[in-house]
């Protein structure tokens, strides 16, 4: 359906976010119709660029990023929606006829996402507000990392909230857009099947991986300083736990749904100094092979020896409860990883009492994998008769079923789901400022306990699955990490 026309600014608009996802998934909008002539997107950073020079900058983006779409016929059509404005957020020049552009419809939704580096969110907040611009039908898009801790979440949040009211802050995770996450929410609310099962008397772990090949690419600063705890775990690993975990909301309303995943998030047992060596191992990458070569070890990648910044993390979260008491929450994350996949694994318990001989081999729990990416589908491990007279051999194997095959669709990229629902004014797969800081509030004493450990993240060799130590974390508890076979 299309959306009235718009305004949207894009602060941050020659970085990096905005070429590979932010304009590409403006462009697959606009190429299927949503985005209508007249709406119009606006670059905004310090450089000295013409309309025509960031267009040209766009074009080259977009054919990098959008694939089959980014026809030169197409890109020309959406080139004059786009417009570029030098900004200075700490400096008075420009502001005034920036807003003068942007007041000219008053009816238009206006929204601005603040995709620069965080330092300069309140400045930009600040200028907007002084302008007048946070009144109407505005909304303002919150890019992670949104803080390094509670307290600086909470600054940064209460520095926004200073000019902009909460229904007006999107806070994004683009997990939430991602197709494959909002499709757990389908499948435990559109059948009857899971729900009955959907607790500690019938399922027995649950497993949620991101696991990445590459390495931290040109984000070396940024990375080094936050590290795979705040990077991925703080936010995009508990969100998917939060859809796992929460109550059936009474609606989709975006509070309805806020108010249950919030609930999980401050049922999450502490992990502190008193626990945090048996329940969670951080890794750092050394030199191996990953994506078909050789690569260096992180040191080397990012040019200091004496990081202690950890690439990868495998934690055991437990909800603390009626429906997941006793239940583990096996987290793990990392850079430089054997391959790219991220799934959501639920074990369920093994079946009470087994009718079969024991020459008929194991009877495998049943699984319900969710695979998020890639080869995104979703798999349920059922016990089977092995074919044959020989007697009763028993077999696991899988009900597989491929979102590809199934719809056989182009699957939208999460932000163009997201940037859309925005637009629209539909917040429920943004986050609420509770929800992050109640995240943060569960991550504050994990970093704190490791800091006083003092000890140097476990090295694992690029392109393996994470340090030894991962694997015998869900080894004491007599349970293997999830793999395909
Ligand atoms: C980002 C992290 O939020 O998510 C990156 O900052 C990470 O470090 C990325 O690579 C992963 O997103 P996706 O969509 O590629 O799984």
């Amino acid at each position: 359906t299309p959306v009235e026309p718009f305004d949207l600014v894009i602060f941050g608009g020659t970085g990096d976010l905005a070429a590979r996802k932010l304009l590409p998934a403006l462009f697959h909008r606009f190429v299927d119709g949503q985005i209508v002539p007249g709406s119009r997107i606006v670059g905004v950073a310090r450089d000295a660029l013409s309309d025509e020079e960031y267009r040209e900058r766009v074009r080259e983006a977009i054919g990098r990023s959008a694939g089959s779409a980014a026809t030169d016929h197409a890109i020309d059509a959406f080139l004059p929606l786009v417009h570029y404005r030098p900004l200075d957020a700490r400096r008075d020049a420009g502001w005034g006829e920036f807003a003068d552009l942007l007041r000219s419809d008053s009816h238009r939704v206006n929204v601005y996402y603040l995709a620069t580096s965080p330092e300069i969110f309140v400045a930009i907040c600040d200028r907007l507000r002084d302008h007048g611009l946070n009144e109407g039908a505005v909304r303002v898009v919150v890019e992670k990392p949104i803080g390094r801790d509670l307290s600086s979440a909470a600054a940064i949040n209460d520095a926004v909230g200073r000019c902009f009211a909460e229904h007006q802050i999107y806070r994004i995770d683009h997990y939430l857009g991602k197709e494959t996450v909002q499709n757990l929410v389908a499948l435990r609310f559109g059948n009857v099947l899971f729900e009955p099962l959907w607790n500690a008397e019938n399922i027995d772990n649950v497993q949620i991986t991101v696991a990445e090949s590459i390495g931290v690419e040109w984000r070396a600063a940024f990375y080094d300083n936050a590290g795979a705890l705040r990077d991925m775990v703080q936010n995009h690993l508990l969100q998917l736990l939060c859809l796992v975990a929460m109550e059936p909301p009474s609606s989709l309303a975006p509070d309805a749904v806020r108010d249950e995943k919030l609930k999980v998030l401050r049922s999450l047992r502490r992990i502190d100094e008193s626990n945090v060596t048996q329940v969670s191992v951080r890794g750092q990458y050394r030199a191996g092979a990953a994506n078909g070569g050789a690569v260096p070890g992180y040191l080397d990648e990012i040019g200091r020896g004496d990081s202690r910044t950890e690439t990868f993390v495998a934690l055991k979260a437990e909800v603390q409860n009626w429906r997941w008491a006793g239940v583990p929450f096996y987290l793990r994350t990392g850079k430089r990883l054997a391959e790219r996949v991220s799934e959501i694994v639920i074990t369920f318990r093994a079946i009470p009492h087994s009718i079969f001989d024991t020459g008929t081999g194991p009877i495998a729990p049943n699984r319900l994998v969710l695979r998020l990416q890639p080869d995104e589908g979703v798999k349920l491990w059922l016990m089977n008769k092995y074919p044959g007279p020989g007697g009763l051999r028993l077999r696991r194997v899988a009900l597989d079923m491929s979102f590809a095959a199934a719809f056989g669709v182009r699957y939208p990229e999460a932000y163009e789901r997201l940037l859309m629902d925005v637009v629209r004014g539909n917040p429920t797969l943004f986050m609420r400022r509770d929800e992050v800081e109640a995240a943060w509030a569960w991550t504050d004493p994990i970093l704190r306990a490791w800091d006083a450990l003092g000890d140097a993240p476990k090295s694992y060799t690029a392109g393996t699955w994470g340090p030894s130590a991962a694997v015998a974390l869900i080894e004491r508890d007599g349970r293997n990490w999830h793999e395909d076979a």
